[in-house]
């Protein structure tokens, strides 16, 4: 292929992954860490996300320690993003505890749910989540016999009562035997997953209903024009 071919043919790419879906303009990570000082990924990875444009991080054990959640600057803060990012560590295949208490207070019926509850329709939640164990462990075969998708079926359940579209969680596995360097590019990755998120450059129609959203996230970078 001539050079001339190649950068038609990337740009050609680059038009076509531009209309992959909608540009996500504003996007809210809900961040839960309670012991931040002992972390080796998440306290890299968010440190990572100032000078991204369209991203809000809510520090939540930063906000709330005694877990006095403010319900109405919470949903402030929803209804004012298109994408809901629940980023934390696998906790006993779950979430952090200030992520059920944020969920108790904050998805109230007649707002979150219910007839006259629409404030959350049409917009996307995706959890991003780190795990100590390895990928090979969350399979039906696997230590932990269920994948991490299926473990998160109450937050899935919830996002779906309350209309929004729930995408396949973005995994970052195996973090214990993860060295700095392997870390290091976790940390590339997180920050390129969340420009082409709000970009609109990940097919999020091809990850409906897969396990992860990985495998469309690395089909997307591959995809990217160099530069
Ligand atoms: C209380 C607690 C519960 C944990 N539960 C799980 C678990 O269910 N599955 C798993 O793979 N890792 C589990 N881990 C490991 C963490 O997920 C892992 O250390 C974390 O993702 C690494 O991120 P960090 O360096 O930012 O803390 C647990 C760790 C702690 C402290």
């Amino acid at each position: 292929m001539s050079i001339l071919r190649y950068h038609q043919y990337n740009l050609a790419l680059f038009f076509f992954n531009a209309h992959m879906s909608t540009p996500m303009n504003k996007i809210l990570i809900l961040f839960a860490h309670p012991a931040l000082d002992k972390s080796r990924v998440h306290r890299r990875l968010i440190r990572a996300v100032p000078d991204l444009p369209g991203i809000t991080v809510n520090d939540l054990y930063d906000a709330y320690p005694d877990f006095d959640i403010d319900v109405a600057r919470e949903q402030g803060l929803l209804a004012a993003h298109d994408l809901i990012i629940l980023q934390h560590p696998f906790y006993w295949y779950s979430t952090p505890a200030i992520i059920k208490q944020w969920e108790d207070l904050v998805l109230e019926h007649g707002w979150a749910y219910g007839s006259q509850g629409a404030a959350l329709r049409g917009k996307r939640l995706l959890s991003l989540i780190t795990t100590g164990g390895a990928a090979a462990a969350y399979r039906h075969e696997g230590y932990n016999r269920f994948t991490v998708r299926e473990l998160l079926a109450p937050i899935e359940q919830t996002a779906y009562l309350c209309g929004m579209e729930y995408l396949p969680p973005y995994l970052i596995q195996g973090t214990h035997r993860m060295d700095e360097d392997e870390i290091e590019l976790e940390v590339g990755r997180y920050r390129q997953l969340l420009a082409l998120l709000h970009a609109g450059r990940i097919d999020l129609d091809a990850a409906r209903g897969q396990p992860s959203l990985n495998p469309s996230f690395d089909r997307a970078i591959s995809q990217e024009v160099p530069t």
